[in-house]
């Protein structure tokens, strides 16, 4: 698609009762900004400029990668932000779509239909629109007898007629480039806002003779503008849903579709099974037949065929086919179980890899451990990896037997098929087939007390 595209984020959102600015706010841990800066992309726009402003050091990090960047110094308006974009837009013909950028749930399949109705009609403008049972808030859609639109009013401007009806803008437009730059020149401020509205272009384009369209969002849902928490919200569930749906519909198996939440970028194969409160974010990956949850949250995590997750937490980890982990397991990052391994209850490992088969079933820690395949950690058992100043690492062989509550002094290397007597506290490096055992040995002093039947 030879189209650009101009996304606004450079508002304050005062609403939003925060000292970020209203783009850089997270829906399922995606920015705003971000969410429409893809939809364009999707549409086929290769660098959508971006208008940033108010809290520019924390928004301009966020898109710098994928978009060209447009700087608004003031804050007066919609129009003054997009004339802020024309050094990027000099020279360039046809079609821009001009795009909220506090508007995370657009589709890509929307900007393109707008996109299309400009090129087939050559219109000035098409603009979105939307109707609403409750309006309030947004600027409202004029339109003549026979149904031609005539201009978009701000609420704070509008006649008690004009109020009255619920077409709304949506604040999504395509225009023809040439006609926007040169009609932005002739924006006003004389509104209750004192601001210059871009939505003041329409009835500029309609006077010098322009062809301007509005066409109807099939679902409005699509133009819900963020501008509370409370509609944040009310967007995260509308996405949730959205996502959810595309995975169930995918192959995957949800109880409750309502207390999962699954980023846009995590990949899911069929015959997943998600259990009730489950958070799967960031980059994570789930091969097939997994079953995940209840209360399981992963973060960055790829994880292989076949595993059970029940409780776990993991951040950066990574899960080989056919791993079972929890109820209440904790991976931290760079956690690597081989196939088939076990982490059990109330366990955590961090830094470590857990060979094949392996298993630390109960009440542990395991850090910056390299674990062979075949080993059993018993109950309690830990590694003492931190002095207090280093973190030191400990290495396990294949096939041996680390009793219950033993302490691994690190750093300390157990051999191979190997044997640590419980309750050990392991400070030395224990060789292959050995037996090690570091406890102090049982006293027993008999008649110590006088027996109970005398
Ligand atoms: C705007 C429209 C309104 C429409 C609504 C849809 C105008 C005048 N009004 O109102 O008709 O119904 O969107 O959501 O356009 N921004 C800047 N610089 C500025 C002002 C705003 O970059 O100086 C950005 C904001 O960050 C935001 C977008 O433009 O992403 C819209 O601004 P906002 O103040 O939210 O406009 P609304 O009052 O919602
Ligand atoms: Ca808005």
């Amino acid at each position: 698609m030879d189209t650009s595209a101009i996304i606004l984020a450079a508002g304050e959102g005062t609403r939003m009762k925060s000292d970020k600015p209203k783009v850089a706010h997270e829906l399922l841990g995606r920015p705003l900004v971000k969410w429409v800066v893809n939809a364009a992309r999707d549409a086929g726009v290769e660098r959508p400029v971006c208008v940033v402003g108010h809290g520019r050091e924390i928004v301009q990090p966020l898109v710098e990668d994928s978009c060209e960047i447009a700087v608004q110094q003031g804050r007066l308006g919609t129009a003054d932000a997009v004339s802020s974009a024309a050094p990027q837009m000099r020279g360039r013909r046809g079609s821009v779509l001009v795009l909220s950028g506090d508007c995370p749930l657009i589709t890509s399949r929307t900007l393109q239909a707008l996109a299309a109705a400009r090129e087939e009609s050559n219109a000035g403008v098409v603009v979105l629109t939307m109707q609403l049972e409750d309006p309030t808030g947004y600027g409202r859609i004029v339109r003549d007898s026979t149904g031609n639109l005539l201009r978009i009013v701000e609420q704070k401007d509008c006649t008690p007629e004009e109020l009255a009806q619920g077409e709304c803008n949506s604040g999504f437009y395509c225009f023809d480039i040439e006609l926007l730059f040169d009609a932005l020149g002739k924006v006003g401020s004389d509104n209750a806002q004192g601001e210059f509205y871009l939505t003041d272009v329409i009835e500029i384009a309609r006077r010098e003779g322009r062809t301007v369209v509005g066409l109807k969002a099939e679902d409005p849902v699509e133009c819900l503008g963020i501008n509370t928490r409370v509609q944040l919200a009310q967007a995260t569930h509308a996405m949730q849903e959205r996502i959810n749906y595309r995975h169930m519909l995918a192959g995957v198996t949800m109880w409750d579709p309502q207390s999962t939440f699954i980023g846009p970028d995590v990949k899911i194969e069929p015959d997943v099974e998600i259990l009730p409160q489950t958070f799967l974010m960031g980059a994570t990956s789930i091969a097939r037949d997994c079953v995940l949850g209840p209360n399981t949250r992963l973060d960055d995590c790829v994880v292989g065929r076949g595993c059970t997750l029940d409780e776990t937490v993991g951040i950066e980890s990574r899960l080989d086919g056919g791993c079972t982990c929890g109820p209440r397991a904790y991976l931290r990052p760079g956690t690597h179980l081989c196939e088939g391994a076990k982490v059990g209850t109330h366990v955590e490992i961090k830094k470590s890899t857990i060979g094949a088969g392996s298993k630390v079933p109960h009440l542990s820690y395991i850090g910056d451990t390299t674990m062979g395949a075949g080993v059993n950690i018993g109950a309690g058992s830990i590694t003492c990896n931190y002095d207090g100043q280093k973190k030191w690492s400990t290495t396990i062989g294949d096939d041996t037997f680390v009793g219950s509550d033993t302490m691994m002094v690190a750093p300390v290397n157990i051999g191979r098929n190997a044997v640590v007597g419980a309750g050990s506290v392991i400070t030395e490096d224990v060789p292959d087939n050995a037996l090690a055992i570091a406890r102090g040995r049982q006293f027993v002093k008999e008649g110590y007390r006088a027996s109970e039947s005398e």
